[in-house]
């Protein structure tokens, strides 16, 4: 049985898009029920019903401050579809603590950078100002805090000195629209094991691999 996954989105939604891509396939141990925006305007929104999905639009403006009362909306329209597992892909809207413990181990979120590196906000900003050579996109379990939690998978490029944030956001949403994917395939497929803080993956190894920058 294929578990049954909603992705969170704001915006344009190509991670989302991803995942609905990969999800296409056969083989794919998950099923994307559900797109749940909290904007109406999401440009992913479009995407994801020319595709097929259910979209829900809770627009968490008029809640304010009133997280529990957002997510006691957003937790009745998991429900309803049987969600099982949730993505996050550029929801930019916190989570209560509460919200996040009951989800804990089954909801993934996408940040563009190798946390715990660049957390929040500009992460190529970030990782610029700090001349980091190597930068990526991490896929990690969701706890309370931003952009925190048990990583699941990484993927790197080269970062040259003349990249921009724009530049470099480019070359690491690549990466993000293959990481993604694969990670929820590792999830929904029972291949991801909690060990504390961290997560460890059944039946892998390290690659031997490297990336090295700048070019010698
Ligand atoms: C992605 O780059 C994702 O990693 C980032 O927002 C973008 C959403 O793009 N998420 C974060 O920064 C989370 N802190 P998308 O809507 O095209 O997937």
């Amino acid at each position: 049985m294929k578990r049954r996954v909603a992705i969170l989105i704001s915006g344009r939604g190509s991670n989302m898009a991803a995942l609905i891509e990969a999800a296409k396939a056969a083989d794919f141990p998950a099923e994307i029920v559900a797109v749940i925006s909290n904007r109406a305007d999401a440009a992913g929104l479009e995407k994801a019903a020319a595709s097929g999905i259910a979209t829900i639009v809770i627009e968490s403006k008029p809640f304010g401050k009133d997280r529990a009362g957002f997510e006691k909306v957003l937790q009745a329209a998991l429900d309803r579809h049987g969600i099982e597992l949730i993505c996050l892909g550029g929801f930019m809207r916190l989570f209560t603590a509460e919200f996040t413990r009951a989800w804990y181990g089954r909801m993934l979120n996408i940040h563009p950078s190798l946390l715990p590196s660049f957390p929040g906000l500009d992460p190529h900003g970030q990782a610029l100002r700090a001349g980091v050579k190597l930068s990526g996109a991490t896929v990690h379990f969701v706890i309370p805090e931003t952009d925190a939690g048990p990583i699941v998978m990484q993927g790197a490029v080269t970062v040259a000195d003349d990249d921009t944030a724009e530049t470099l956001a480019a070359r690491v949403i690549t990466i993000e629209h293959r990481i993604y994917p694969e990670a929820l395939r590792l999830l929904a497929s029972g291949r991801l094991k909690l060990e504390g803080d961290l997560c460890k993956t059944v039946g892998s190894g390290a690659t031997d691999d490297t990336l090295i920058a700048p070019a010698p």
